[in-house]
């Protein structure tokens, strides 16, 4: 029997760890929802960050899912542990897979973290990276303005590429060899910042250690018959904005038919 995955974001980042989820797990379901009322998370309170994520928890799993991937950083590093507490399923987060993966590739760990204010200081990836390994040197580096341009869509251009300017340059002043991508956001800006940055920093996109970490979780894919899951995604704010936008970055087809809940409405179970 497929699994149905349970994901979510506060808008379109959480969709970069879905693309590899999907890729990997063609054959499972999949229920996605966006916050997009609250877009940013970014610059919220941790107390309100703690109640959305247990409202959108509570949706998935009334919606029938059975594994959930809190496919952002903000809630990963807020919430998460209350969630893992609270629930009795299975969660995947996104930071500490990242931590895992940068310590992998980093030659010096001397490693630069991108991410939202509010992740940026709760410090999760500090610790996640110093609790596997002491001596690495890690450099965080909070990006406001990026958020706000992704979910208008814009993922290159000048604006982009100043923006990318300005919160590389004192990583790279910091010597770093390896970036974490710490928002899930953030990899639509993939082809800007391998442009941008100093040749040799490895750009570490923790959707990939993610989506393997499911693996343990999931029935294999050759148990499952040959159909491709159903995907469907909500969100709180406009649907159709979100779906033009994500069809312009993904083009996958199911986008169009993204429904918008209240988050105290329960959808219909697959
Ligand atoms: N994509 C999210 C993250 O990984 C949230 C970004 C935001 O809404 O500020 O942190």
């Amino acid at each position: 029997m497929p699994y149905t995955i349970g994901l979510f974001d506060s808008g379109i980042g959480g969709l970069t760890v879905m693309r590899e989820i999907r890729r990997r797990f063609p054959h499972h379901h999949m229920i996605y929802l966006g916050d997009t009322k609250h877009v940013p998370y970014g610059n919220r309170h941790p107390e309100e960050l703690i109640r959305l994520a247990f409202t959108i928890v509570d949706f998935l799993v009334a919606a029938g899912a059975n594994i959930i991937v809190d496919a952002c950083n903000t809630t990963s590093a807020l919430a998460l542990p209350l969630l893992k507490k609270a629930y009795n399923l299975p969660f995947i987060g996104v930071i500490e897979p990242g931590a895992r993966e940068a310590l992998r590739l980093s030659p010096n760990k001397r490693i630069g973290v991108w991410a939202t204010q509010a992740t940026a200081a709760s410090q999760a990836h500090l610790q996640a990276i110093k609790s596997l390994d002491p001596e690495a040197q890690v450099f965080l580096q909070a990006c406001p303005c990026l958020v706000p341009l992704i979910e208008a869509g814009k993922t290159r251009g000048p604006e982009v590429e100043r923006a990318v300017r300005e919160y590389m340059a004192p990583l790279e002043q910091q010597d770093i060899d390896t970036l974490i991508l710490g928002c899930t956001h953030y990899p639509f800006l993939t082809p800007v910042i391998k442009k941008m940055a100093q040749k040799g920093i490895k750009i570490v996109d923790p959707a990939l250690p993610t989506a393997a970490e499911l693996e343990g979780f999931l029935p294999p894919e050759n148990a499952l018959s040959g159909e491709k899951g159903q995907c469907l995604f909500y969100v709180t704010g406009d649907p159709g904005r979100f779906a033009e936008i994500a069809f312009q970055l993904l083009g996958w087809p199911e986008l169009k038919y993204t429904q918008q809940i209240k988050l105290e409405k329960l959808p219909l179970a697959l």
